[in-house]
């Protein structure tokens, strides 16, 4: 096994020779892996061309790593630990052995249902254990994955599904979470209406609903597991060969499907969960993302699987029954290593401290953070009150789009700053530019943060559309992947990350691009002109708010227009796309040349009211004050 980084020196050793003998140290980490064939070359390709290649040549399957080689050596060792939406409901656990089996079975449905090599499956399913299984089924089998989290709508998973082509359509009957049921496969049925591709729907029976099954399209999962056989031989794949699609917003368009691939996101995903994590043989690891995102992807499906750590996987959410349900989860299980997001942390210490207080949580070793920028009181809050003050807390910073953490402490090993992403990890160059794109040398710094080189788990392409890729990520900056994220380098080298530059919003750790939401709203018949922006919310780290210019200047015809837009974004993108408030306006203060001043509608949504700058070179200065006067007024 290729050691884990475990002292502030080896850190620094480590992170040298990845950078200065990149081939060399990325060679020693991948033989620790198991490959069919060796890779002819290490890594290849520069952000010039976006021809990056890792361990070109090799020959592997991902899940033989994440299963078959624990299997022959700790078989019995617990890999999941499921926990169901409602804690009377039987819990399951799942052995090495029996994932592999299970795993096994559904590779041989989604054979016998015509999934061959590169084929694309879609998932919209909610968090039991076959979502698990199947992710790595598609693995198993060459196809390629992509998984739509359930919260989205019927309409955001028919762009996403026709988007990628995809095959096959797995999902369940209904989700439990929390004290509502999601009706996944009727939101199927409305979705696949435009999806030409799609020619099987498989559905698992988890709430026992009755739901109606189209013959000869829909069949019942269950039905199929229960006769597929347990033996499956992996499908030998190429290092590039993609692995999965995820669909994530940026500035504009629609939603990307961003393409990972084999070798080298397997090789991230392993290494960054090793380094940052520190988890032992006896640990219980316990990540509360969904798998519909990439934190899902990279750190449980991937990450702890490929070094064999057992892991909690938990079907509901953190208020229900009570808001002491994540940590009763925690001492039921002994868990170690907490994996979560600011916004559970911000809402569930809005809940009072008594439900924390009343657990045990001398289990906890490690805490983890991820999505969004944490504030302090946040920090101080969890380090306290959940890791009492002895769990060191990793910020780890990165995106669906690095397929793994960029920048972070390593637990216990390099010290955790509040606050603070911290280092970046072996492999990881990070860079601050200034708007001009000029590298800002010297610490402290502020500025656009950039990667400066290629690195093993990055996503290759936006399926379909490599010029879109090049476009979005390689052109602001020629010559550096730019994240969108703003982020400070204090005198020692820590990065904090400030937040996103662009026109990205972070709600509750999901990314919105506020255009996504423009177009929905501009499709109500009753606006002009609309623009969305996000602004300082307590729980959500960012709410959304959309400036309007209605037809109609009569305020009392206007009413009901905030619930009839938040229905029509609930319908087209789902209920986390969400507005919080709308200001309607008379003008919006633009350019010169006609664009719409959104840093200033920033500063007013965040009642930022003395810190507009110079307003006098507007072509509509007075729109500043009169959408002033809304906001102050609300
Ligand atoms: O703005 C950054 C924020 O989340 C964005 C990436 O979102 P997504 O692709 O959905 O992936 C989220 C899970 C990795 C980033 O551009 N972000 C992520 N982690 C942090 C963060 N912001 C501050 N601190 C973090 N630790």
């Amino acid at each position: 096994m290729h050691n884990r980084i475990e002292s502030v020196e080896q850190y620094k050793s480590s992170y040298h020779s990845s950078l200065n003998e990149s081939e060399s140290y990325w060679s020693k980490v991948a033989d620790t892996f198991t490959w069919k064939k060796e890779w002819n070359s290490v890594t290849s390709g520069n952000f010039e061309e976006l021809n990056v290649k890792w361990f070109d040549g090799a020959k592997l399957n991902i899940t033989e790593n994440c299963l078959d080689r624990h299997v022959q050596n700790h078989p019995d060792k617990i890999a999941i630990y499921w926990e169901p939406n409602d804690p009377s409901d039987l819990a399951i656990s799942f052995t090495y052995a029996e994932v592999l089996e299970q795993v096994n079975k559904f590779s041989n449905v989604l054979v016998e249902n015509g999934v061959n090599k590169g084929d694309r499956v879609c998932f919209y399913m909610s968090m039991i254990p076959e979502l698990l299984f199947g992710v790595l089924a598609c693995a198993r089998v060459g196809a390629v994955h992509s998984v739509v989290f359930g919260g989205f709508s019927a309409k955001a998973l028919a762009g996403r599904v026709s988007d990628c082509k995809a095959k096959l359509l797995i999902t369940n009957d209904q989700a439990y979470r929390g004290t509502k049921i999601i009706p996944l496969k009727k939101i199927v049925d409305e979705a696949i209406q435009g999806c030409e591709s799609v020619e099987k729907v498989l559905v698992f029976n988890r709430t026992g609903a009755e739901v109606p099954m189209t013959e000869g399209r829909d069949i019942w999962l269950n039905d199929l597991l229960a006769q597929a056989s347990d033996t499956f031989r992996p499908v030998e794949m190429n290092a590039e060969d993609p692995l999965f699609i995820l669909y994530t917003s940026g500035s504009t368009g629609t939603p990307k499907g961003l393409q990972h691939t084999t070798a080298g996101y397997m090789v991230w995903a392993s290494e960054t969960f090793k380094n940052v994590f520190q988890a032992g043989k006896n640990d219980v690891y316990w990540c509360s993302a969904d798998i519909g995102w990439i934190t899902g992807h990279s750190y449980i499906a991937y990450g702890p699987m490929l070094n064999g750590v057992t892991q909690v996987m938990f079907e509901g959410v953190p208020t229900f029954p009570d808001p002491s349900r994540f940590w009763q989860v925690c001492d039921k299980y002994k868990v170690s290593h907490f994996y979560t997001a600011p916004t559970a942390i911000r809402a569930l210490e809005a809940c009072g401290p008594e439900h924390v207080e009343k657990a045990d949580l001398s289990s906890l070793k490690v805490l983890g953070t991820v999505g969004e920028p944490i504030n302090e009181d946040a920090w101080n809050w969890y380090n306290e009150k959940v890791g009492k003050k002895k769990c060191p807390i990793v910020d780890t910073w990165w995106q669906t789009e690095t397929g793994g953490i960029m920048i972070s402490s390593l637990a216990g090993v390099t010290p955790s700053i509040p606050c603070h992403a911290t280092l970046p990890l072996p492999g990881v160059e990070p860079v601050l530019v200034n708007d001009k794109g000029e590298k800002i040398e010297g610490n402290p710094a502020q500025g656009n943060l950039c990667i400066n080189r290629p690195w093993p788990g990055m996503a290759r392409t936006i399926y379909g559309d490599h010029e879109r890729y090049r476009q979005t990520y390689f052109s602001t900056y020629p010559g550096k992947y730019f994240t969108g994220d703003g982020a400070r380098r204090d005198d020692d080298g820590n990065y904090r990350i400030t937040g996103r530059v662009d026109d990205v919003i972070n709600v509750s750790g999901h990314r919105i691009g506020t255009a996504e939401v423009e177009d929905v709203i501009d499709e109500h018949p009753e606006v002009v002109e609309a623009a969305v922006v996000g602004f300082p919310h307590d729980i959500k780290g960012q709410g959304i708010m959309a400036y309007i210019i209605p037809k109609n200047t009569n305020d009392s015809d206007n009413e009901g227009i905030f619930e009839l837009l938040n229905e029509m974004i609930t319908k087209d993108i789902g209920p986390i796309a969400k507005l919080d408030r709308i200001v309607l306006a008379n003008d919006l203060p633009k350019t010169r040349s006609g664009k719409i001043m959104r840093r200033i509608l920033r500063k007013v949504a965040a009642g930022e009211f003395d810190q507009l700058g110079d307003i006098s070179t507007l072509l509509n200065p007075e729109a500043v004050e009169s959408i002033i006067e809304k906001v102050k007024a609300q």
